[in-house]
């Protein structure tokens, strides 16, 4: 009784049988069918994990029903599926039941349970950035940099990460857009991000559309006025000058910010960039349905938290994980069983999970009048809707409550 398992699915069944932990079922499940799959007999198979033929043939055509699903639910001890509503388990049932490459979803990112096998230290043992030393040491070259904000009314926030590209950039200047435009508060973005200054270019590329066009220029004198006030300031800085920049700035706006925003380089090895996020009232870490983008943000958030935030080094309130990039193929339990995980590790994730879409991409241009990710104009209402957008802004906001 031979089964098929592909490449990506052996390498993940192999590592569930290797798990030290207590589930015994999925480790002997997962050895039942890699035998199976080489064409050992039934009967030695259920010799080999001291189960009965019978144990064994329902095993593997749980395997053919449901392939990886069949090894990871159903079973004591497995108190992620438990959680899982019914309908959830249906949709995570399906994707699950092809093998990785048909459903479009990497096979490592099924790898769920792996991520709490190794304890804590082997697993940040390896990790490329040492949080201590990288304060020390960036404290060592800057002189300028402030260590300690004490009483102050705005609230400092970062998206940060030390995975790069996976969308910082875009969300602040979509938040901050929605906080300044819609919600109404004072913002500021600080953007550390040299050379590309991503939203600071933005913001360059929007004031020339707007010089150069009299229907933006008409469009933007109205928004100012229903808003009675201006477009946010970007301030063009870097991780090592951002807190006398954002300084400099609070001192010289006439109406004072009450949200700073620091869009942080793509690596947190830059200079000065562990220091400045330490000075933030609230960092919000993306992650992507990537299973080394979950990783390396587990690592960042932990390290953080656990060598700045406990030790009273950061000023940091909190620190969230959030969703985003979320493709429609990547069924919502699967962000359930690894938001178990990360619950787990006492790392909390926002409820609203930011979906993949072109319309992140979508710039103020002359050719099309609608806009998204804008510096100056509030998103357009169609665009907002289903982007998530309003969501993720509103509960940030609830999370940082400013003053
Ligand atoms: N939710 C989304 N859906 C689709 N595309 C997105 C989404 N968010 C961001 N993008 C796109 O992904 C690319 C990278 O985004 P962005 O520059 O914001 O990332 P970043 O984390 O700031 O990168 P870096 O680390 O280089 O600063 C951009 O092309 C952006 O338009
Ligand atoms: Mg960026």
């Amino acid at each position: 009784m031979q089964v098929g398992v592909t490449p990506e699915e052996t390498a993940v069944l192999i590592r569930w049988k290797k798990r030290a932990d207590n589930y015994v079922l999925v480790r002997m499940k997962a050895e039942a069918i890699l035998y199976a799959s080489r064409g050992v007999d039934v009967s030695i198979i259920a010799e080999m994990v001291e189960r009965s033929v019978k144990t064994i043939r329902e095993w593997l055509a749980g395997w053919r029903d449901s392939r990886m699903c069949s090894v990871l639910t159903g079973h004591a001890g497995n108190q992620n599926a438990a959680k899982l509503t019914r309908a959830q388990k249906e949709d995570l049932k399906a994707v699950l039941a092809q093998p990785p490459s048909q459903s479009g979803i990497d096979a490592e990112f099924w790898d769920v349970p792996a991520i709490r096998d190794e304890p804590d230290s082997q697993r940040f043992a390896d990790a490329d950035i040492h949080v201590t030393d990288s304060v020390s040491e960036q404290e060592n070259n800057s002189s300028t940099i402030k260590t300690n904000r004490t009483m102050s009314n705005e609230t400092f926030v970062a998206f940060a990460t030390q995975k790069g590209g996976i969308g910082k950039s875009t969300v602040t200047a979509l938040a901050a857009n929605y906080l300044h435009n819609v919600k109404g508060h004072n913002v500021a973005v600080i953007d550390c991000d040299t050379p590309q200054h991503s939203i600071h270019g933005l913001r360059e590329r929007e004031t020339g559309l707007i010089g150069g066009s009299l229907y933006f220029k008409a469009l933007a004198c109205d928004h100012f006025r229903k808003i009675r006030k201006n477009a946010y300031p970007v301030i063009a800085s870097d991780a090592l000058n951002a807190l006398d920049d954002a300084e400099r700035m609070l001192a010289e706006e006439e109406v004072k910010p009450d949200i700073v925003f620091f869009d942080m380089p793509g690596t947190l090895k830059s200079n000065g960039v562990v220091k400045t996020l330490s000075q933030m009232d609230y960092i919000f870490a993306p992650m992507s349905a990537d299973r080394f983008v979950v990783e390396s943000t587990l690592q960042f958030a932990v390290m953080f938290r656990d060598n700045l935030m406990t030790t009273g080094q950061a000023k940091t309130k909190g620190l969230y994980l959030f969703w985003t990039m979320v493709d429609g193929r990547e069924k919502n339990g699967l962000y359930d069983l690894y938001e178990d995980v990360i619950a787990e590790m006492g790392l909390p994730v926002l409820s609203t999970r930011l979906p993949d879409s072109k319309k992140f991409r979508r710039d103020l241009s002359e050719e099309r009048k609608s806009v998204f990710r804008s510096t100056i104009f509030p998103m357009d209402a169609s665009l907002l809707k289903g982007s998530g957008i309003r969501e993720f802004s509103e509960e940030i906001s609830r999370i940082i409550r400013p003053q």
